[in-house]
């Protein structure tokens, strides 16, 4: 079952290309334009939709988080990404024009249930973003858009984390068609760039894997971890922290570079490891220097600093105490190549420990109970 992998994890971090592309399959046309007549949803519905609020739990709402800086910039509507047990026992705001985006690999996730239930009896419209045909989220939504990353057996969520991020952009996309907030040449520039993604996913699998496993060898000992990055690659730390506390049982916190001086730089002390996921240099990106000020800010302080970094980066090599290289891409692209040095550090670090990767103590693959 497990194809020569020693465990399912392992083997579906080698399908985060497969899930890319799988998921991107037949939901464009030749001429590149979206093609999303699969959710049966009226044009006109998307159209008048002015708030998208998703809702989702775990890694699921992280890929939330990512799309809602991708969706925001090319459809300008506002995107709030809220946990699904938290926005079930509030009072949200919703109305018909809300659209509501339930995001679960599993599809039985109970909190998530509860909380498009909710929704939907408020008269807002309900889209599934759903890994698992014909499961409870989908069944009961009011539309769904399937990731095609193939069945997830590890408990740990990888490949369906990239494969729910392409299927939020693709609604993203396919909202500016509609809504016309895009330039054509740009959707269809997009979707050529993500087409590009499965690729260079490849390629970190293929030459990183060794500095990766050498890293987890130094930090067997390590009894904590920061992870932080800034823009997409804040969810992106969140995501990298997630993985490592559930399978690793490491104490880790991720969190949004510009608040490392409002509190957790205070928990950095000689040695202490800080993962950072650094933006692009390219294009004076101002992002790129205010991360890479951050890692000065933790190093100054004796962190052992291992970064997340474009090929190419010169600052990233000199600051950086171990870097782990993924190819160029555009930035809102980024989280698909930067997510996946994370996984295999997870998977290395939870292996050296001699741990279940598969099934980390404590921990359900789907979380049915409220
Ligand atoms: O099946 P779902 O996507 O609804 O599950 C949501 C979370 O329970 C899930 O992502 C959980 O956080 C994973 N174990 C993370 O690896």
């Amino acid at each position: 079952e497990k194809g020569g992998w020693d465990s399912f994890m392992d083997k579906e971090i080698h399908e985060d290309p497969a899930a890319v592309s799988n998921t991107l399959l037949g939901r464009y046309d030749e001429s590149g334009d979206l093609d999303l007549d699969e959710v049966h949803i009226d044009e006109d519905v998307f159209r008048q939709i002015d708030k998208i609020i998703v809702v989702a739990c775990g890694t699921a709402s992280y890929a939330g988080l990512v799309a809602k800086y991708a969706i925001e910039h090319w459809v300008r509507i506002p995107v709030e990404v809220e946990l699904a047990h938290e926005f079930r026992y509030r009072d949200p705001i919703l109305t018909p024009r809300t659209l509501v985006v339930a995001i679960s690999q599993s599809g039985e996730t109970m909190d998530t249930l509860m909380a498009l239930r909710h929704a939907r009896e408020q008269g807002s419209r309900v889209l599934a973003i759903c890994n698992t045909q014909g499961s409870t989220i989908p069944r009961e939504s009011d539309a769904v858009l399937y990731t095609h990353a193939g069945p997830e057996v590890a408990v740990a969520s990888t490949k369906a984390f990239l494969a729910q991020i392409v299927a939020a952009y693709l609604l993203g996309l396919y909202l500016a068609q509609v809504k016309g907030t895009m330039y054509r040449d740009e959707i269809h520039q997009t979707i050529d760039n993500l087409k590009d993604m499965p690729a260079k996913i490849q390629k970190v699998l293929d030459r990183q894997a060794d500095v990766i496993n050498q890293t987890a060898q130094r930090m067997s000992k390590a009894r904590s971890f920061l992870f932080l990055g800034r823009h997409v690659g804040y969810p992106v730390a969140l995501e990298g922290a997630l993985k490592l506390k559930e399978i690793a049982y490491i104490f880790t916190e991720g969190f949004a570079a510009g608040e490392l001086k409002h509190g957790p730089i205070a928990l950095v002390e000689p040695g202490e490891p800080v993962v950072v996921i650094v933006p692009s240099a390219r294009g004076r990106n101002v992002l790129h220097d205010k991360v890479i000020s951050a890692i000065e800010e933790v190093k100054a302080r004796g962190a052992f600093t291992i970064v997340v970094a474009e090929e190419g980066d010169p600052d990233a090599d000199r600051y950086a105490d171990v870097v782990f290289w993924r190819p160029p891409c555009p930035t809102l692209l980024s989280p698909l190549v930067d997510v996946v040095p994370l996984q295999l550090f997870a998977l290395d670090m939870a292996r050296l420990k001699g741990l279940d990767v598969d099934k980390p103590r404590n921990l359900a693959k789907s979380v049915t109970v409220e």
